[in-house]
């Protein structure tokens, strides 16, 4: 059996694979792959695992062949895998969800707040560029976040660890999900809103929902002008979640105070707009970059190849209903 690896991740698991006798491949380059590179790394291979940075769509498995199994996406967002094609074509695909990767996240979520609302990123820009002097009554005055209300839109396992530890700093809650969930509101006390109220709301607003259809540019004019003037908005989740020629517009009359965005519209080529912004924070994509994060999706891409192969169903398939069907 034949896995391709469209990128060089860290650990050893392909080790793994390679002690149970899959013939495991890696892209040579340290980049992601483009289009056709990829057409032709993936032709006969029965399982591929890839990443956030390729698209995996339809044509792309029919170049693979008809004994591609699994697609393991090192990630937990799949919204770069058509997971319709693959399940039309009785192709599995699987994520890696887990608390490393969740906590990960949430932590990285809780950097950006704290840097956004103490100033860490100009202000330490201040002090390299050599302007720092002494004590001043008035430099880089922030905002404390005690009684300041935190709106989470999408309280899945990685929105709920924010909310956890928002607690920390007595911040209010508030929240919209699809469905509610009643178990974290008694536990953590925290509130349900409509969309709407937790726009107007919130004073730090993170956003936790996968990138759909539903939610593609779910923050825009519309949404970002019914925001309480001066809050602050925290993207770790997906860049296409965010109009960011709209944020910008934003940002740049004052309706919000500052963004911090781990995630773009366009990763290859980052808005040099938003670059230019004092009151934005950026980081490339690194929300799940801890070590236990990483180490444990590689763990699980490797444990949902060998299950699939194997004939057993993947503890983190996201295409359930394809399994009765799936390629033999
Ligand atoms: C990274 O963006 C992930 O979805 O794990």
């Amino acid at each position: 059996m034949k896995v391709f690896v469209t990128r060089k991740i860290p650990g050893n698991h392909l080790e793994k694979l390679e002690k149970l006798g899959y013939e495991v491949s890696v892209s040579e380059f340290d980049r992601a792959l483009t289009g056709e590179e990829l057409v032709e790394r993936v032709k006969g291979v029965d399982a591929i695992i890839s990443m956030v940075t390729e698209r995996v769509d339809g044509d792309l498995m029919d170049v693979a062949g008809p004994q591609l199994k699994i697609i393991a996406n090192y990630a937990v967002g799949f919204d770069n895998i058509d997971v319709g094609s693959a399940t039309d074509r009785g192709i599995v695909v699987t994520n890696t969800p887990s608390d490393e990767v969740n906590e990960s996240v949430a932590e990285h979520t809780w950097s950006l707040i704290l840097a956004l609302a103490n100033r860490i990123v100009e202000a330490d820009e201040f002090v390299r560029q050599g302007h720092f002097r002494g004590w001043e009554p008035d430099l880089f005055l922030g905002t404390n976040l005690i009684g300041k209300t935190l709106g989470i839109i999408g309280l899945g396992r990685i929105g709920t660890m924010v909310a956890r530890r928002a607690q920390g700093w007595k911040m209010q809650i508030v929240y919209f999900k699809r469905t509610r969930d009643l178990t974290c509101e008694k536990e953590m006390g925290i509130l349900y809103c409509p969309l709407e109220d937790v726009l107007k709301k919130s004073d730090f607003l993170t956003l936790h929902v996968p990138l759909t259809e539903e939610t593609r540019y779910m923050i825009n004019k519309e949404t970002l002008a019914k925001m309480k003037k001066g809050a602050y908005l925290i993207n770790t989740a997906r860049g296409k979640i965010v109009n960011e020629k709209h944020l910008i517009d934003a940002l740049k009359s004052e309706q919000l105070a500052g963004a911090a965005l781990d995630v773009f519209d366009d990763e290859n080529d980052v808005s040099s707009e938003l670059l230019k912004m004092s009151n934005t924070i950026t980081t490339p994509h690194i929300g799940s970059a801890t070590h236990q994060a990483r180490e444990k999706m590689g763990e699980m891409a490797i444990e949902a190849i060998i299950e699939a192969l194997s004939g057993k169903k993947p503890k983190t398939i996201v295409n359930e209903e394809v399994w009765e069907r799936r390629r033999n």
